[in-house]
């Protein structure tokens, strides 16, 4: 769209103007709005531009090669990958709650990250794909895990921590908007349209206490769903799809064998602003493909169920 077309091209401008010769950093999640942010800095400022992925352990399968083949290879973009996995294991270890894990997560963040940053020569600025909403509600302190969405990715604090002024140039669009721009600036539909992912990452995904084990079973069976949803052509249609392994052994039979294996609960919502969401109705027949796979290539779960729950009172995630 024109609107849009401008937007992209004042905004461009604006960076420029702020930033001057000055190097920026900015922090790419691996989802839309960090990926657009990046995209817009660097057509801005070019290798004025460095980004800093932090790999936290919790990652879905492929994502990290994906950021790196999308930003290095792709957008030539200099990139800088931090393996920071593990640290974050180790501190992860033996911990059950949801809300310590996530405080926990968040501060390994901030550590990897600056242990990075502080590498870089000559950076100023912070960029971040904070949004409209992310503005409005960053006032709200109800507790509401919704309204902390980019607490994670965005990191209340850490560029007080570092003396960096910010860059934030999609503080006046709303997710359709950005989504358009991404378009604009030449992003792969894939990830334009990514559904989004908490910033702790799987350890939510994993009830209770987090092991590589456990991720890996988690990974694989959200590799299966996602690609089943997108082969269902349903990825466009829900608004976020997950799969949650629930630590409980349940009966199961294989031969004439009784197994006890985990349960893999799978999660798909419909909704517009994540603050209450219906459960996606999807086809019987794709949930049948989605159970069978799982069952039969997932090693350690012998269990498919269909969250058939909305919110409120149920939240998307189960942690
Ligand atoms: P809930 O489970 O609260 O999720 O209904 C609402 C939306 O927020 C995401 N979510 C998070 N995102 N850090 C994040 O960056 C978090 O700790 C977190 N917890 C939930 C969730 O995936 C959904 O999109």
């Amino acid at each position: 769209s024109w609107k849009m077309q401008d937007f992209a091209e004042e905004a461009i401008e604006a960076v420029r103007q702020k930033v001057g010769d000055d190097t920026v950093i900015c922090g790419l999640s691996g989802g839309v709005d960090s990926a657009v942010v990046a995209a817009l800095l660097h057509k801005a400022i070019g290798d004025q531009l460095v980004c800093i992925f932090v790999d936290n352990g919790l990652l879905r399968n492929h994502e990290r090669e994906g950021v790196e083949t999308m930003f290095r290879g792709h957008f030539k973009i200099n990139l800088h990958v931090v393996d920071w996995s593990k640290q974050f294991l180790a501190k992860l270890k033996g911990v059950v709650d949801p809300q310590k894990k996530r405080k926990i997560i968040g501060g390994e963040f901030i550590e990897a990250f600056k242990s990075e940053a502080c590498k870089i020569q000559n950076a100023k600025f912070l960029a971040q794909g904070t949004l409209y909403p992310d503005v409005i509600e960053s006032g709200s302190k109800d507790g509401n895990l919704a309204a902390n969405i980019k607490l994670h990715h965005n990191v209340g604090g850490l560029p007080e921590q570092l003396g960096f002024d910010l860059v934030e140039p999609l503080r006046d669009l709303f997710k359709d908007e950005v989504r358009k721009l991404g378009e604009i600036l030449g992003l792969p539909e894939d990830m334009v349209w990514r559904h989004p992912f908490p910033g702790p990452g799987l350890a939510v995904r994993v009830l209770g206490e987090v092991t590589e084990e456990k991720l890996r079973v988690v990974r694989d069976a959200d590799e299966i769903l996602i690609n089943e949803i997108k082969a269902a052509g349903l990825y466009r249609k829900v608004s976020q799809t997950l799969a949650v392994l629930v630590p409980v052994e349940t009966v199961g039979v294989m031969g004439d064998e009784r197994t006890y294996e985990n349960v893999i609960a799978v999660r798909s919502v419909d909704t517009t602003d994540f603050m209450t969401a219906d459960f996606s109705r999807i086809p019987y027949e794709t949930l049948s493909l989605i159970s069978s796979r799982i069952i039969n290539e997932v090693r350690g779960v012998n269990r498919v169920v269909y969250d058939i729950s909305s919110k409120p009172p149920s939240t998307i995630e189960w942690e």
